[in-house]
């Protein structure tokens, strides 16, 4: 077996590798995970940036397997640089390493991954890693083997002291074809559609919960957000007439979000007010089923989606593997 870096005219065989390996996964959970056939013109837009790799695994004329990498720069107190097997979306899918099916178990992704992990310690990188969803038997074997950890949280000290550098997350699922849960409402908390003057508040909320997402509190980007520009419908929490929570739906996905509450606001059910509000209109308009990624560091918003009755059975574990 030869592992060896794409060239022009690979994206064919790279499609077709990826098309097969994930076609599983591909009509098990679909668009609601993000997860669809790649086209090959598809495939040169994955070497997105100079540090993009695709590496390929070929036995004799065939080329049998693939892993795509990038190099990111994790910026945080010092710089950390890290390579990623990059996933097929970043909060809802899996890495993309694939081997066709009639070379799988022949040690193939262990020739690829070793291939990365040495070209890790070429370019001097601290850390390599991967996503996988928990079900998956062969990726978890797959990186154990390597000596990835697949830890929930996982903080580097050089990086930050109250942020992790990598965390797993839990997709929680609840069925809307079915009754919502009956509990008691916070009833100082009303839940609305947001308007054009929330804009300063949603920035605040989103500031002070989605750190790693910067544009997200920009008020341009707000604006946008408010007005549907990215298919939201976007809700706001007021307590006491003050905008303190912000969650929105996407229009024909089961997708939800929680922007989040103000810190100082949390523990008074205004999660819980705005996550009931987005299922109430998630079943007005006919979607069958809600789906949300947390983080393993939320741990509000995962006890408010056990509180709904949603399904936690499967995770987005992350791998990590330390190249010092
Ligand atoms: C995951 C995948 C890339 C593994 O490829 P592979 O070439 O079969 O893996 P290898 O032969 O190098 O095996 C590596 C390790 O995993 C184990 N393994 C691989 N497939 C396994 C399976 N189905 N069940 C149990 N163990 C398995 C191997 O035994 C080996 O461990 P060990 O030798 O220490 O016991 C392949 O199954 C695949 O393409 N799956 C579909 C796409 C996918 O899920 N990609 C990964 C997303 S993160």
């Amino acid at each position: 077996m030869k592992i060896r870096q794409f060239t022009s005219g690979d994206e064919e065989v790279v499609c077709r590798l990826h098309n097969e390996a994930f076609n599983e996964r591909i009509r098990a959970l679909g668009e609601s995970y993000k997860f669809h056939h790649a086209t090959v013109e598809e495939i040169g837009d994955w070497l997105e940036t100079e540090k993009d790799n695709i590496w390929l695994a070929d036995v004799g004329s065939s080329s049998v397997g693939y892993a795509h990498t990038r190099v990111n720069i994790e910026k945080g107190k010092k710089e950390i640089p890290t390579l990623y097997i990059v996933p097929t979306d970043w909060n809802l899918g899996e890495s993309r390493i694939a081997v066709a099916s009639s070379s799988q178990r022949m040690g193939v992704a262990s020739g690829l991954l070793q291939t990365v992990l040495d070209e890790c310690l070429r370019q001097g990188l601290l850390y390599a890693a991967a996503l996988s969803h928990s079900d998956n038997i062969s990726a978890k074997k797959l990186f154990e083997s390597f000596g990835f950890s697949q830890p929930d949280v996982f903080m580097d000290p050089e990086y930050s002291e109250d942020r992790p550098l990598f965390n797993s997350s839990v997709y929680a699922t609840l069925d809307l074809t079915k009754q919502l849960s009956n509990i008691k409402l916070n009833s100082n908390v009303r839940v609305r559609k947001a308007r054009p003057d929330d804009i300063n508040s949603i920035a605040e909320i989103h500031r002070r919960n989605v750190w790693w997402c910067e544009e997200c509190s920009a008020l341009k980007w707000t604006t946008d957000y408010i007005s549907g520009t990215f298919g939201h419908d976007v809700l706001v929490a007021e307590l006491n007439g003050d905008v303190v929570g912000v969650a929105d739906l996407t229009l024909g996905s089961p997708r939800i979000g929680i922007g989040g509450v103000l810190p100082e606001n949390r523990g008074r059910g205004i999660g819980t007010a705005l996550l009931y509000g987005l299922l109430k209109g998630m079943k007005a308009y006919g979607i069958p089923m809600a789906l949300a990624d947390s983080g393993m560091t939320q741990v509000e918003a995962i006890r408010i989606y056990r509180r709904l009755g949603f399904n936690l059975e499967k995770k987005q574990y992350v791998w990590v593997k330390s190249m010092e």
